[in-house]
Protein backbone atom coordinates (compact mmCIF):
# COMPACT_ATOMS: atom_id res chain seq x y z
CA UNK A 1 0.00 0.00 0.00
CA UNK A 2 1.56 3.08 -1.38
CA UNK A 3 1.94 6.04 1.31
CA UNK A 4 -1.69 7.95 1.61
CA UNK A 5 -3.35 4.50 1.36
CA UNK A 6 -1.54 3.69 4.36
CA UNK A 7 -2.77 7.12 6.10
CA UNK A 8 -6.37 6.72 4.90
CA UNK A 9 -6.38 3.10 6.66
CA UNK A 10 -4.75 5.17 9.64
CA UNK A 11 -7.83 7.94 9.81
CA UNK A 12 -10.62 4.84 10.17
CA UNK A 13 -7.99 4.11 13.60
CA UNK A 14 -7.98 6.29 16.78
CA UNK A 15 -4.65 8.31 16.13
CA UNK A 16 -1.77 7.76 18.53
CA UNK A 17 -0.25 11.23 17.70
CA UNK A 18 -2.45 14.32 17.34
CA UNK A 19 -0.25 17.25 15.77
CA UNK A 20 -1.98 20.84 16.67
CA UNK A 21 -0.43 23.25 14.18
CA UNK A 22 -2.13 26.94 14.65
CA UNK A 23 -2.26 29.01 11.88
CA UNK A 24 -2.25 32.68 11.07
CA UNK A 25 -1.38 33.84 7.09
CA UNK A 26 0.68 30.20 6.63
CA UNK A 27 -0.93 29.41 3.18
CA UNK A 28 1.89 28.91 1.16
CA UNK A 29 3.70 26.67 4.48
CA UNK A 30 0.96 24.34 4.94
CA UNK A 31 1.56 21.87 1.86
CA UNK A 32 4.66 21.63 3.07
CA UNK A 33 4.15 20.91 6.79
CA UNK A 34 1.95 18.37 5.93
CA UNK A 35 3.88 16.66 4.23
CA UNK A 36 7.07 16.95 6.84
CA UNK A 37 4.69 15.54 9.41
CA UNK A 38 3.68 12.58 7.58
CA UNK A 39 7.78 12.12 6.43
CA UNK A 40 8.65 12.18 10.38
CA UNK A 41 5.73 10.15 11.76
CA UNK A 42 5.27 7.24 8.98
CA UNK A 43 3.14 4.50 9.81
CA UNK A 44 2.23 5.61 13.38
CA UNK A 45 -1.45 6.62 13.40
CA UNK A 46 -1.60 10.82 13.18
CA UNK A 47 -3.68 13.18 12.85
CA UNK A 48 -2.70 16.61 11.80
CA UNK A 49 -5.19 19.60 13.22
CA UNK A 50 -4.72 22.93 11.30
CA UNK A 51 -6.38 25.47 13.89
CA UNK A 52 -6.72 28.60 12.22
CA UNK A 53 -7.75 32.31 12.58
CA UNK A 54 -10.04 32.76 9.73
CA UNK A 55 -6.61 34.12 7.57
CA UNK A 56 -6.82 36.62 5.73
CA UNK A 57 -4.33 34.48 2.87
CA UNK A 58 -7.53 32.13 3.15
CA UNK A 59 -5.04 29.51 4.82
CA UNK A 60 -8.19 27.57 6.16
CA UNK A 61 -9.21 27.38 2.41
CA UNK A 62 -5.43 25.40 1.68
CA UNK A 63 -5.94 23.21 4.90
CA UNK A 64 -9.96 21.83 3.69
CA UNK A 65 -7.81 21.27 0.09
CA UNK A 66 -5.37 19.40 1.57
CA UNK A 67 -8.37 17.78 4.28
CA UNK A 68 -10.48 16.22 0.76
CA UNK A 69 -7.49 13.82 -0.15
CA UNK A 70 -6.22 13.60 3.17
CA UNK A 71 -8.76 12.58 5.89
CA UNK A 72 -5.62 12.95 8.66
CA UNK A 73 -5.69 16.60 8.14
CA UNK A 74 -8.64 18.43 10.10
CA UNK A 75 -9.11 21.73 9.93
CA UNK A 76 -10.43 24.15 12.64
CA UNK A 77 -11.48 27.63 11.20
CA UNK A 78 -12.19 29.75 14.19
CA UNK A 79 -14.07 33.10 13.69
CA UNK A 80 -13.82 34.40 17.50
CA UNK A 81 -11.22 34.62 20.24
CA UNK A 82 -8.31 34.71 18.10
CA UNK A 83 -4.98 34.19 19.17
CA UNK A 84 -2.21 32.03 19.47
CA UNK A 85 -2.84 29.97 22.32
CA UNK A 86 -6.62 29.77 22.09
CA UNK A 87 -5.83 28.34 18.78
CA UNK A 88 -3.77 25.78 20.15
CA UNK A 89 -6.22 24.97 23.25
CA UNK A 90 -9.33 24.66 20.68
CA UNK A 91 -7.22 22.29 18.60
CA UNK A 92 -6.16 19.85 21.16
CA UNK A 93 -9.78 20.01 22.47
CA UNK A 94 -10.75 18.35 19.18
CA UNK A 95 -7.64 16.29 19.10
CA UNK A 96 -8.00 12.25 19.50
CA UNK A 97 -4.64 10.86 20.23
CA UNK A 98 -3.05 9.77 22.94
CA UNK A 99 0.00 12.24 22.72
CA UNK A 100 -0.77 15.92 21.74
CA UNK A 101 1.66 17.74 20.09
CA UNK A 102 2.35 21.60 19.28
CA UNK A 103 4.57 22.37 16.04
CA UNK A 104 4.14 26.19 14.17
CA UNK A 105 2.96 25.92 10.63
CA UNK A 106 6.13 28.07 9.29
CA UNK A 107 8.34 25.09 8.88
CA UNK A 108 11.00 26.69 11.72
CA UNK A 109 10.08 23.91 13.94
CA UNK A 110 11.77 20.60 12.84
CA UNK A 111 8.98 18.05 12.83
CA UNK A 112 11.91 15.35 12.27
CA UNK A 113 12.02 14.90 16.40
CA UNK A 114 8.50 14.19 16.25
CA UNK A 115 9.22 10.52 16.98
CA UNK A 116 11.95 11.03 19.51
CA UNK A 117 10.13 13.11 21.60
CA UNK A 118 6.82 10.76 21.51
CA UNK A 119 8.78 7.97 22.11
CA UNK A 120 10.12 9.76 25.27
CA UNK A 121 6.71 9.87 26.92
CA UNK A 122 6.03 6.83 25.43
CA UNK A 123 8.23 5.53 27.58
CA UNK A 124 6.25 6.66 30.43
CA UNK A 125 9.20 8.32 32.63
CA UNK A 126 8.08 11.92 30.77
CA UNK A 127 4.78 13.86 30.74
CA UNK A 128 6.44 17.06 28.47
CA UNK A 129 8.27 16.48 25.99
CA UNK A 130 10.18 20.19 24.38
CA UNK A 131 11.74 21.08 21.24
CA UNK A 132 14.26 22.65 22.46
CA UNK A 133 16.80 25.44 20.54
CA UNK A 134 18.97 25.97 23.73
CA UNK A 135 20.12 22.35 24.74
CA UNK A 136 23.10 20.69 23.35
CA UNK A 137 22.64 20.16 19.73
CA UNK A 138 19.78 22.37 19.10
CA UNK A 139 20.16 26.03 17.57
CA UNK A 140 18.56 29.42 17.12
CA UNK A 141 19.20 29.52 13.44
CA UNK A 142 20.16 33.28 11.95
CA UNK A 143 18.59 36.00 14.52
CA UNK A 144 18.89 39.14 14.71
CA UNK A 145 21.11 40.09 17.64
CA UNK A 146 17.61 42.28 18.87
CA UNK A 147 15.60 38.92 18.84
CA UNK A 148 18.43 37.40 20.08
CA UNK A 149 18.09 39.21 23.54
CA UNK A 150 14.44 39.80 23.79
CA UNK A 151 14.47 35.85 23.80
CA UNK A 152 17.23 35.33 26.02
CA UNK A 153 15.74 38.50 28.25
CA UNK A 154 12.73 36.32 28.27
CA UNK A 155 13.71 33.19 28.96
CA UNK A 156 15.69 33.99 31.94
CA UNK A 157 12.74 36.13 33.56
CA UNK A 158 10.83 32.55 33.12
CA UNK A 159 13.79 31.08 34.63
CA UNK A 160 14.57 32.88 37.52
CA UNK A 161 11.10 33.82 38.52
CA UNK A 162 9.29 30.80 37.37
CA UNK A 163 11.95 28.31 37.96
CA UNK A 164 10.85 26.46 35.02
CA UNK A 165 12.65 23.33 34.83
CA UNK A 166 13.70 23.51 30.92
CA UNK A 167 16.36 25.63 29.29
CA UNK A 168 13.94 26.75 26.02
CA UNK A 169 10.82 27.56 27.93
CA UNK A 170 9.60 30.24 24.97
CA UNK A 171 9.63 27.00 22.97
CA UNK A 172 6.02 27.12 21.08
CA UNK A 173 7.57 23.15 20.01
CA UNK A 174 6.46 20.08 22.21
CA UNK A 175 4.40 17.25 23.07
CA UNK A 176 2.41 16.32 26.19
CA UNK A 177 0.77 13.21 27.07
CA UNK A 178 -3.18 13.12 27.17
CA UNK A 179 -3.33 12.69 30.84
CA UNK A 180 -1.03 15.41 31.42
CA UNK A 181 -3.06 18.19 29.03
CA UNK A 182 -6.72 17.05 30.81
CA UNK A 183 -4.80 17.86 34.21
CA UNK A 184 -3.69 20.89 33.13
CA UNK A 185 -6.13 22.42 30.65
CA UNK A 186 -8.93 23.47 32.80
CA UNK A 187 -6.12 26.53 34.84
CA UNK A 188 -4.36 27.58 31.47
CA UNK A 189 -5.09 31.20 30.49
CA UNK A 190 -5.27 31.12 26.77
CA UNK A 191 -4.07 34.71 26.22
CA UNK A 192 -1.31 34.88 24.81
CA UNK A 193 1.75 33.54 22.62
CA UNK A 194 3.20 31.21 25.79
CA UNK A 195 1.27 28.16 25.83
CA UNK A 196 4.26 25.71 26.76
CA UNK A 197 4.97 27.99 29.70
CA UNK A 198 1.15 27.62 31.09
CA UNK A 199 1.43 24.29 31.15
CA UNK A 200 4.50 23.65 33.23
CA UNK A 201 3.89 26.92 34.88
CA UNK A 202 0.39 25.96 36.43
CA UNK A 203 0.85 22.47 36.84
CA UNK A 204 4.79 21.75 38.52
CA UNK A 205 4.10 18.01 38.45
CA UNK A 206 4.77 17.46 35.09
CA UNK A 207 7.60 15.57 34.60
CA UNK A 208 9.79 17.61 31.46
CA UNK A 209 12.23 16.44 28.95
CA UNK A 210 13.73 18.06 26.28
CA UNK A 211 15.02 16.90 22.53
CA UNK A 212 17.54 19.13 21.03
CA UNK A 213 16.46 20.91 17.37
CA UNK A 214 17.55 23.85 14.97
CA UNK A 215 15.30 26.31 14.65
CA UNK A 216 15.09 27.23 11.16
CA UNK A 217 14.35 30.55 9.00
CA UNK A 218 11.03 31.25 7.79
CA UNK A 219 10.95 30.97 4.00
CA UNK A 220 7.23 32.41 3.43
CA UNK A 221 5.30 34.56 5.52
CA UNK A 222 6.26 36.78 8.32
CA UNK A 223 6.49 36.06 12.23
CA UNK A 224 3.61 37.72 13.98
CA UNK A 225 5.83 38.06 17.25
CA UNK A 226 5.64 42.31 18.13
CA UNK A 227 5.37 44.12 21.29
CA UNK A 228 1.92 43.18 21.95
CA UNK A 229 3.54 39.14 22.15
CA UNK A 230 6.51 40.78 24.54
CA UNK A 231 3.70 42.63 26.63
CA UNK A 232 1.23 39.42 27.19
CA UNK A 233 4.89 37.33 27.51
CA UNK A 234 4.89 39.38 30.95
CA UNK A 235 1.37 39.33 31.97
CA UNK A 236 1.68 35.74 31.59
CA UNK A 237 4.56 35.65 33.76
CA UNK A 238 3.04 38.08 36.31
CA UNK A 239 0.45 36.06 36.56
CA UNK A 240 1.87 32.63 36.70
CA UNK A 241 4.59 34.42 39.60
CA UNK A 242 1.76 36.28 41.90
CA UNK A 243 -1.58 34.90 41.02
CA UNK A 244 -4.57 36.07 39.87
CA UNK A 245 -5.25 38.40 42.76
CA UNK A 246 -2.99 41.12 41.63
CA UNK A 247 -4.03 42.50 38.45
CA UNK A 248 -0.70 41.94 35.80
CA UNK A 249 -1.56 44.83 33.94
CA UNK A 250 -0.87 47.01 36.94
CA UNK A 251 2.43 45.42 37.53
CA UNK A 252 3.44 46.33 34.14
CA UNK A 253 2.27 50.06 35.19
CA UNK A 254 4.87 50.20 38.49
CA UNK A 255 7.83 48.43 35.65
CA UNK A 256 6.63 51.13 33.46
CA UNK A 257 6.76 53.52 36.40
CA UNK A 258 10.59 52.63 37.32
CA UNK A 259 11.50 53.20 33.87
CA UNK A 260 10.22 56.74 34.05
CA UNK A 261 11.87 57.37 37.95
CA UNK A 262 15.18 56.45 36.07
CA UNK A 263 14.29 59.25 32.88
CA UNK A 264 13.73 61.44 35.82
CA UNK A 265 16.71 61.00 37.64
CA UNK A 266 18.99 60.90 34.85
CA UNK A 267 16.89 64.20 33.16
CA UNK A 268 17.08 65.72 36.44
CA UNK A 269 21.15 65.34 37.00
CA UNK A 270 21.73 66.63 32.94
CA UNK A 271 19.66 69.43 34.04
CA UNK A 272 21.52 70.46 36.74
CA UNK A 273 24.75 69.98 35.06
CA UNK A 274 23.68 71.59 32.40
CA UNK A 275 23.30 74.56 34.57
CA UNK A 276 19.29 74.87 34.36
CA UNK A 277 19.22 76.68 37.54
CA UNK A 278 20.84 79.89 36.54
CA UNK A 279 18.76 79.86 33.64
CA UNK A 280 15.97 80.73 35.67
CA UNK A 281 17.89 82.93 38.27
CA UNK A 282 18.39 84.98 35.85
CA UNK A 283 14.97 85.60 34.58
CA UNK A 284 13.09 84.98 37.85
CA UNK A 285 15.12 85.61 41.26
CA UNK A 286 12.17 84.77 43.02
CA UNK A 287 11.91 81.10 41.68
CA UNK A 288 14.07 78.56 43.74
CA UNK A 289 17.05 77.54 41.06
CA UNK A 290 16.70 74.08 41.74
CA UNK A 291 12.59 73.96 40.56
CA UNK A 292 13.43 74.81 36.88
CA UNK A 293 15.95 71.42 37.03
CA UNK A 294 12.77 69.87 39.11
CA UNK A 295 10.14 70.88 36.76
CA UNK A 296 11.87 69.82 33.17
CA UNK A 297 12.69 66.44 34.66
CA UNK A 298 8.86 65.79 36.04
CA UNK A 299 7.81 67.17 32.59
CA UNK A 300 10.20 64.86 30.37
CA UNK A 301 9.35 61.61 32.61
CA UNK A 302 5.49 62.66 32.34
CA UNK A 303 5.94 62.55 28.65
CA UNK A 304 8.21 59.44 28.63
CA UNK A 305 5.63 57.49 30.63
CA UNK A 306 2.55 58.60 28.83
CA UNK A 307 4.24 57.61 25.50
CA UNK A 308 5.38 54.11 27.37
CA UNK A 309 1.62 53.47 28.97
CA UNK A 310 -0.06 54.16 25.59
CA UNK A 311 1.73 52.06 23.45
CA UNK A 312 3.13 49.07 25.71
CA UNK A 313 0.57 49.19 29.43
CA UNK A 314 -2.37 49.59 28.12
CA UNK A 315 -1.84 48.78 24.72
CA UNK A 316 -5.33 47.20 24.26
CA UNK A 317 -6.72 50.57 24.83
CA UNK A 318 -4.48 53.11 23.14
CA UNK A 319 -5.07 56.43 21.67
CA UNK A 320 -3.79 57.06 17.94
CA UNK A 321 -3.25 60.35 15.89
CA UNK A 322 -5.71 63.05 17.27
CA UNK A 323 -7.17 61.86 20.01
CA UNK A 324 -3.50 61.42 21.80
CA UNK A 325 -4.05 65.06 22.65
CA UNK A 326 -6.68 65.12 25.00
CA UNK A 327 -5.14 61.81 26.63
CA UNK A 328 -2.23 63.52 27.05
CA UNK A 329 -3.75 66.76 28.77
CA UNK A 330 -5.61 63.95 31.41
CA UNK A 331 -2.67 61.97 31.87
CA UNK A 332 -0.98 65.11 32.57
CA UNK A 333 -3.48 66.14 35.17
CA UNK A 334 -3.81 63.26 36.95
CA UNK A 335 0.42 63.21 36.96
CA UNK A 336 0.18 66.41 38.26
CA UNK A 337 -2.14 65.15 40.92
CA UNK A 338 0.11 62.80 41.57
CA UNK A 339 3.19 65.24 42.06
CA UNK A 340 1.44 67.10 44.56
CA UNK A 341 -0.03 63.90 46.44
CA UNK A 342 4.00 62.86 46.61
CA UNK A 343 4.93 65.99 47.77
CA UNK A 344 2.50 66.56 49.81
CA UNK A 345 2.87 63.25 52.00
CA UNK A 346 6.32 63.86 51.95
CA UNK A 347 6.50 66.95 53.30
CA UNK A 348 3.42 66.01 55.70
CA UNK A 349 6.25 63.12 57.12
CA UNK A 350 9.16 64.95 57.34
CA UNK A 351 7.41 68.05 59.03
CA UNK A 352 5.79 65.18 61.70
CA UNK A 353 9.32 63.56 62.08
CA UNK A 354 7.75 60.56 62.01
CA UNK A 355 10.41 58.03 61.53
CA UNK A 356 13.50 60.27 62.42
CA UNK A 357 14.19 59.17 65.76
CA UNK A 358 13.98 55.66 64.83
CA UNK A 359 15.96 56.10 61.17
CA UNK A 360 17.84 58.78 61.33
CA UNK A 361 17.45 62.06 58.97
CA UNK A 362 18.79 60.29 55.82
CA UNK A 363 17.04 57.07 55.74
CA UNK A 364 13.46 58.96 57.42
CA UNK A 365 13.90 61.20 54.47
CA UNK A 366 14.09 58.52 51.68
CA UNK A 367 11.22 56.40 53.27
CA UNK A 368 9.18 59.14 53.63
CA UNK A 369 10.10 59.51 50.27
CA UNK A 370 9.32 56.52 48.98
CA UNK A 371 5.90 56.59 50.99
CA UNK A 372 4.72 59.59 49.16
CA UNK A 373 5.85 57.75 45.73
CA UNK A 374 3.73 54.60 46.41
CA UNK A 375 0.58 56.55 47.33
CA UNK A 376 0.59 58.89 44.48
CA UNK A 377 1.90 55.30 42.10
CA UNK A 378 -1.56 53.62 43.51
CA UNK A 379 -3.55 56.75 43.03
CA UNK A 380 -2.63 57.69 39.73
CA UNK A 381 -3.54 53.70 38.73
CA UNK A 382 -6.98 54.32 39.44
CA UNK A 383 -7.04 57.99 38.27
CA UNK A 384 -5.87 56.40 35.04
CA UNK A 385 -7.40 53.32 34.46
CA UNK A 386 -10.86 55.37 35.05
CA UNK A 387 -10.27 58.54 32.93
CA UNK A 388 -7.57 58.29 31.08
CA UNK A 389 -7.30 54.08 29.55
CA UNK A 390 -10.85 53.20 30.41
CA UNK A 391 -9.71 49.50 29.55
CA UNK A 392 -12.78 48.63 27.58
CA UNK A 393 -11.64 45.61 25.91
CA UNK A 394 -10.09 43.90 28.64
CA UNK A 395 -8.85 40.48 27.85
CA UNK A 396 -7.33 39.37 31.25
N1 LIG B 1 -4.32 30.49 15.00
C1 LIG B 1 -3.35 31.39 15.21
N2 LIG B 1 -3.69 32.60 15.74
N3 LIG B 1 -2.08 31.08 14.91
C2 LIG B 1 -1.14 32.02 15.11
C3 LIG B 1 -1.41 33.29 15.65
C4 LIG B 1 -2.78 33.60 15.97
O1 LIG B 1 -3.12 34.67 16.44
N4 LIG B 1 -0.24 33.98 15.74
C5 LIG B 1 0.71 33.16 15.27
N5 LIG B 1 0.17 31.98 14.88
C6 LIG B 1 0.86 30.82 14.33
C7 LIG B 1 1.72 31.12 13.13
O2 LIG B 1 1.00 31.00 11.94
C8 LIG B 1 2.79 30.06 13.27
O3 LIG B 1 2.38 28.83 12.75
C9 LIG B 1 2.97 29.92 14.76
O4 LIG B 1 1.75 30.35 15.35
C10 LIG B 1 4.14 30.74 15.32
O5 LIG B 1 3.99 32.09 14.95
P1 LIG B 1 5.20 32.94 14.37
O6 LIG B 1 4.68 34.29 14.07
O7 LIG B 1 5.89 32.19 13.28
O8 LIG B 1 6.13 33.02 15.66
P2 LIG B 1 7.70 33.13 15.69
O9 LIG B 1 8.34 32.18 14.75
O10 LIG B 1 8.08 34.57 15.53
O11 LIG B 1 7.98 32.72 17.18
C11 LIG B 1 8.75 31.60 17.48
O12 LIG B 1 9.46 31.84 18.65
C12 LIG B 1 8.66 31.96 19.79
C13 LIG B 1 9.48 32.34 20.99
O13 LIG B 1 10.83 32.26 20.81
C14 LIG B 1 7.85 30.37 17.59
O14 LIG B 1 8.64 29.20 17.64
C15 LIG B 1 7.02 30.41 18.81
O15 LIG B 1 6.35 29.14 18.92
C16 LIG B 1 7.93 30.64 19.99
O16 LIG B 1 7.16 30.68 21.16
MN1 LIG C 1 7.69 31.28 13.19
Amino acid sequence: MDDAGLRRRAADVVPVVSVVTPTFNEAENLPALVDAVHAALGTLPHEIVVADDDSPDRTWEVAERLAGTDPTVRVLRRFRDPGLSAAVLDGMTVSRGEYLAVIDADLQHDPAILPEMVGLLASGTVDVCVGSRATEGGGYGEWSAARRLVSWVATLIAKVLLRVPVSDPMSGYFVITRAGYEQTASQINARGFKILLEFIGRNRSLRVAEVPYEFRNRVHGETKLNRSVIRSYLLAVSELWLGRQIDPVFLLYVLVGLVGLVVNSVAFALAEAAGFPLWTTGLNKAVDPIYTSFLFSVQLSILVLFVLNNEFTFWEDRYRGWKLVPAFLAYEVVSIIGTLIHVAVFTFLQNAGFLLSVLGTGPARVVHNLTGAVLALVVNWFLNTTYVWKRRTRRI
